[in-house]
């Protein structure tokens, strides 16, 4: 039988992903005042029914101040528990895990959606004042952000550990803390957005000390027999910016501190980064976390082959693929490894968690039809 790595669980504390395929965060910009809607319940709900592991809801903002645009989803209050429980429920009911980016975007909030343009929004124009840990904008032309105080840093720690409880409460599988992509965390990390003279800038250690705070908070509160994922931007892609072997060490650390995940990605910083992208150009970052700090990695960005996406698992680069933009193309992908990989089923057999061929192959339609669905299906994965 082909068993390939990717169809294989992946145990992270108590939870146990059925396969090692997942779906990264993804900005929807379509909620009201922080509440997920209909558009969640379908766009989650229709990509949970085709045989995903896991999937990472949105960046959800811990304080309304914090949004990257004025639709960003957020768990700031409780009134926005009971949306996000519908979705989670549902996701959960098709099989795969649920977990929940919770984010804050610094000096990069206030923003107008992509297809309104993307540009920063003054207060006249229904944005607000941005925060960040020194007085410097994302690039010219902005408003600059104000620099945040000592005691608000306490505040910000406190409105990650209120979004985590009320994660919690919505009842996602696992919390992953928004670090990366030049986000108010990854702003503190990097010595080109953080230029302070306290405690919190300056040192390796220091510019570390908000997200560890965080981390250490969450945990607190975050149940030990579920996961803690960190996503970090391994580079700058910049001179003098935030970069590999520092966020290796970082990720040592946060592994002591009880984070069970990195997931690998970069960029975001500043707007005169140059990436260089190409299939899977990520996976480095993963690899390199993975080695040198000893715990799981997820590797992201420019995967969208079956077969790309199991030699990364086979070569022990990562321990789980996450597809973003292939995942809205094409949500049907996890049948289509099945099949382009020729394993048998999702895990080794037609279990209940095994939605997609369960489904292709039982709603059929019409009384004894389903055979006929089931034998055709067992011929495309040879
Ligand atoms: C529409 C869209 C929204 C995104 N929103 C987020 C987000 O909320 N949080 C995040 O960390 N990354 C976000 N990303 C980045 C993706 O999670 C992913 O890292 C990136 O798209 C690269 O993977 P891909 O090449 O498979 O698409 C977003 C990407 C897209 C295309």
């Amino acid at each position: 039988m082909n068993s390939p790595k990717l169809f294989s669980p992946l145990q992270l504390r108590e939870l146990k992903l059925r396969n090692r395929i997942a779906m990264p965060p993804m900005c929807q910009y379509s909620a009201i005042d922080g509440m997920a809607g209909d558009w969640h319940l379908v766009h989650y709900g229709s990509r949970a029914a085709q045989g995903l592991g896991l999937m990472i809801v949105e960046a959800t903002a811990i304080e309304p101040r914090g949004r990257i645009s004025p639709h960003d989803l957020g768990l700031w209050k409780d009134e926005q528990i009971e949306p996000l429980r519908k979705v989670v429920a549902f996701v959960k009911a098709q099989g795969p895990a649920i977990g929940v980016q919770l984010a804050h975007a610094g000096r990069k909030a206030s923003g107008a959606r992509p297809w309104e343009g993307g540009a920063q929004l003054s207060p006249s124009q229904g944005g607000w004042e941005c925060v960040a840990p020194s007085a410097i904008p994302f690039k010219e032309g902005e408003l600059s952000p104000r620099a945040l105080s000592k005691a608000e840093l306490g505040d910000i720690v406190g409105a990650f550990v209120a979004a985590a409880r009320r994660a919690l409460s919505a009842g996602f599988d696992l919390v992953e803390i928004h670090a990366a992509h030049g986000y108010l965390l990854h702003q503190f990390l990097s010595p080109l957005s953080n230029r302070r003279d306290d405690e919190y800038g300056g040192s390796f250690a220091n510019r570390s000390r908000l997200l560890l705070e965080v981390v250490e908070a969450i945990r607190k509160v975050w149940p030990a027999d579920k996961p803690l994922f960190v996503r970090l931007s391994a580079t700058d892609w910049a001179a003098g910016g935030w970069d590999v072997p520092e966020c290796v060490a970082l990720s040592g650390i946060l592994k002591e501190r009880g984070v069970d995940l990195i997931d690998a990605s970069s960029a975001g910083l500043i707007a005169t980064q140059k990436v260089i992208v190409g299939p899977g150009y990520q996976v480095p970052f993963a690899q390199a976390i993975r080695a040198g700090a000893g715990l799981p990695t997820a590797a992201v960005g420019l995967i969208t082959e079956a077969a790309q996406a199991e030699a990364i698992l086979e070569e022990g680069k990562a321990d789980l693929v996450l597809l973003g933009r292939e995942l809205l193309r094409n949500p049907g992908w996890p049948a289509q490894a099945l099949r382009e990989l020729g394993a048998e089923s999702f895990d080794g057999r037609p279990s209940e968690g095994d939605t997609s061929l369960r489904s292709a192959a039982s709603t059929g339609y019409g009384r004894g039809l389903a055979p006929q669905y089931l034998r055709s299906l067992r011929e495309m994965s040879r």
